[in-house]
């Protein structure tokens, strides 16, 4: 059956109106300082109607095949979490990615420019959609302890499977490996915004549903934004034990690898990415 124009209104608001809640919890936690982070959506589902443009075409000196055509919903840049909480369409905006994938246009609904880090969120949203992923949402925060630990060269090392960091992270409650059960995969130092730091992440974010960007932030796919926030949210939780359990001056025990195999075997955790 045919939605109505209506129905798809009310889908598009809820999506915008999550995307608002989770920007108010990343500012509630720290993650979100003056216009620090940014985040995708894919709302092509939820437009029935061709919208038309308000600006005109911006190259992204890029072709991204997969999402030619399709909206996204997106911070502006130098826009600040807290006010896009308040009110999403005046520190957001929706794109349309041109029928050639190399340009976008704004077609919502104010003249705000999108995020600095568009390259990483839509070189992400293009493999999503060319690998047939059922994943709509790419967000970036700085969650303060995972950013904390990324200054400890020992944290990097990303030569074992899982990486130190991973293990760390897992070790602390179960519920860690319940909830993040890829891990927190590694992007080294890249500059914000580039085209390099968006290729390193693109490499990761193949394997895991959250990667580190080394002395930044975090970025993290989901199936929607909640999705990505609760993966970092836990990652994040269990950084924060590691550290307060630090501040007693020795390395803290963390659970046994036995222990967590158990619950990898208990809970039949996925091992690889199968969306
Ligand atoms: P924008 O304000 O351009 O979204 O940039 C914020 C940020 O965190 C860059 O990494
Ligand atoms: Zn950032």
């Amino acid at each position: 059956m045919e939605k109505s124009i209506l129905s798809d209104y009310r889908e598009l608001k809820s999506i915008i109106d999550q995307a608002a809640e989770v920007a108010g919890y990343i500012w509630q936690k720290g993650w979100g300082e003056r216009n620090g982070g940014n985040l995708t959506v894919d709302v092509t589902d939820y437009i029935s109607t061709y919208l038309p443009a308000i600006s005109s075409p911006v190259s992204m000196e890029l072709t991204l095949p997969h999402i030619a055509g399709r909206y996204f919903y997106v911070k502006g840049t130098q826009k600040r979490m807290r006010d896009l909480a308040r009110v999403p369409m005046d520190n957001g905006c929706i794109i349309r990615i041109t029928d050639d994938g190399a340009a976008y246009v704004l077609v919502a609904d104010k003249q705000v420019k999108p995020t600095s880090e568009l390259p990483s969120h839509l070189m992400v949203q293009d493999y999503l959609r060319q690998t047939g992923s059922t994943y709509k949402a790419t967000l970036h925060t700085h969650p303060i302890e995972i950013v904390a630990l990324s200054h400890h060269r020992r944290m990097l090392d990303d030569t074992t499977r899982p990486n130190v960091i991973t293990r760390t992270l897992w070790s602390m409650i179960p519920e860690t490996l319940a909830f993040a059960p890829l891990g927190l995969g590694i992007v080294p130092y890249e500059v914000p915004g580039s085209v390099e730091l968006a290729q390193a992440t693109l490499n990761k974010i193949k394997d895991y549903d959250v990667v580190l960007w080394e002395k930044h932030g975090v970025f993290a796919v989901g199936q929607d934004i909640m999705d990505a926030f609760d993966q970092v949210d836990v990652l994040n939780k269990a950084a924060r034990i590691y550290l307060d359990a630090r501040i007693l001056g020795s390395e803290p025990e963390g659970m046994t690898d036995k222990a967590m195999k158990d619950v990898q075997r208990i809970f039949n955790l996925p091992t690889v990415r199968n969306n």
